[in-house]
């Protein structure tokens, strides 16, 4: 097994009800921004919720931070949290709006134009606004992890950034929440989350068995729960294990210790900032033809998680391709179209604009091998026409 460190200090609130601790989770007398997305929080009523929580609490509502969050959006709620002396940020919302406060949260004190932690991609590791989080859309991890994704919308660029500065203090999770979700938002959420396991699962065998294990233990759950919790989501039995899948895909716990690949989660930022695709299917279009490309490299963990995942059998090879098909079927269970056509007619140049972004950042080879080359990113692109 690979060394690691594990660092992981946000306060996780899972449950029924767990929204009344939300006044004494705060720190006494912070003066709290409320950030918050496009309005969904006042139909099903966690706004007042939220509200009524922090009763005594002098709080800046922020409104608006979109899916997909805007640099240009978040840059005036930094103004917001300088101007009024705001002590703690309060994120009640999605991936989006979470990650839109962690910007935000590591901005406020940079010394130095805030884009830069964008385009210089800079670790934020101290001088952070503290924040807590109200999670509406189990999908990404957010709540318990310290990375996020920000679009620059003037150049079209979607990035990642983090640091150990920007873990939520704490996140309050009711999986009661999903109730009011769409079906294509709950859709989405599994297969984010599904994806999320694969890019730190599906790489080479290697010692971290452990990690294998309960990488293989979050898959079982996504695919048993994934399908019934879209059509049930009032069912909690189903919404707390979809919650908790999610979160656990992507708070760093599977990744210890053993490679990690994330190119599927690169090639499909570009396409979300390209088109706006919701982030999910980007993954659903990408992830089978980038195994598909990098057989060679995959084929033995694509023939574990075929045999232990799908009870495949047969050769190895035989074994690893069906897994393949076996992946694009739970993503159409799933409610996903698995090809850029699907959702665009304009894809023909996709390919080479994303392969001259790669090259200009200097991203030569990406995966668990770095043998994701441009030319192969190239291939994968178009394989998902
Ligand atoms: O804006 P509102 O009105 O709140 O509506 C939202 C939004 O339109 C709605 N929604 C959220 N909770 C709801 C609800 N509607 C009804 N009931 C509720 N309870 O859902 C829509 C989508 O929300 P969004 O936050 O965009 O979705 P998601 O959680 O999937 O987040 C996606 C973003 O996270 C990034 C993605 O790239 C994308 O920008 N990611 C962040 C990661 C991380 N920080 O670790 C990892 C991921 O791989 C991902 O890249
Ligand atoms: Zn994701």
């Amino acid at each position: 097994m690979l060394n690691f460190e594990l660092y992981n200090p946000t306060n996780l609130v899972f449950g029924k009800g767990q929204m009344e601790k939300l006044g004494s989770l705060v720190p006494a007398g912070a003066k709290i921004l409320l950030a918050y997305g496009g309005g969904s929080i006042f139909k099903n009523g966690i706004h007042e919720q939220v509200i009524n929580n922090l009763k005594g609490h002098e709080i800046v509502e922020f409104a608006g931070i979109e899916a997909n969050p805007h640099f240009e959006t978040l840059m005036k709620a930094v103004a917001i949290v300088k101007e009024q002396k705001i002590d703690f940020i309060l994120a009640v919302g999605g991936g989006s709006v979470i990650d839109g406060v962690k910007f935000i949260s590591g901005a406020v004190n940079y010394k130095g134009d805030p884009i830069e932690i964008l385009q210089k991609r800079i670790l934020i590791k101290e001088n952070a606004i503290p924040f807590g989080t109200v999670l509406t859309l189990p999908a990404t991890g957010s709540e318990m992890n310290s990375g996020a994704v920000v679009t620059i919308e003037a150049t079209k660029e979607k990035l990642a950034f983090g640091g150990s500065a920007l873990f939520p203090k704490f996140s309050i999770c009711d999986p009661s929440v999903i109730q009011s979700l769409p079906k294509r938002q709950l859709q989405n959420g599994v297969v984010d989350a599904y994806t999320h396991v694969m890019e730190q699962y599906l790489t080479y065998p290697h010692e971290g068995h452990l990690q294998d294990r309960i990488a293989e233990g979050i898959l079982h759950t996504l695919i048993e729960v994934g399908p019934k919790v879209v059509e049930e989501p009032a069912n909690y039995e189903l919404a707390s294990n979809f919650m908790w899948s999610c979160t656990m895909a992507l708070n760093g716990l599977i990744q210890k210790g053993v490679p990690s690949d994330w190119a599927t989660h690169m090639i499909g930022h570009e396409v979300t900032a390209m088109y706006g695709i919701d982030h999910a299917r980007t993954l659903a279009v990408i992830a089978p033809s980038l195994y598909t490309v990098m057989f060679e490299t995959k084929k033995g963990k694509l023939a574990q998680y075929g045999k232990r995942i799908f009870n495949l059998e047969g050769t190895d090879d035989e074994i690893a391709k069906e897994a393949i098909n076996k992946t694009v079927e739970f993503f159409h269970i799933m409610g996903m179209d698995t090809k850029l056509s699907d959702y665009t007619k304009e894809y023909s140049n996709t390919a080479d604009f994303i392969v001259s972004r790669f090259d200009e950042r200097g991203w030569k080879g990406l995966g668990e091998k770095q043998n994701i080359t441009l030319d192969k990113v190239k291939a994968i692109v178009e394989m998902s026409y």
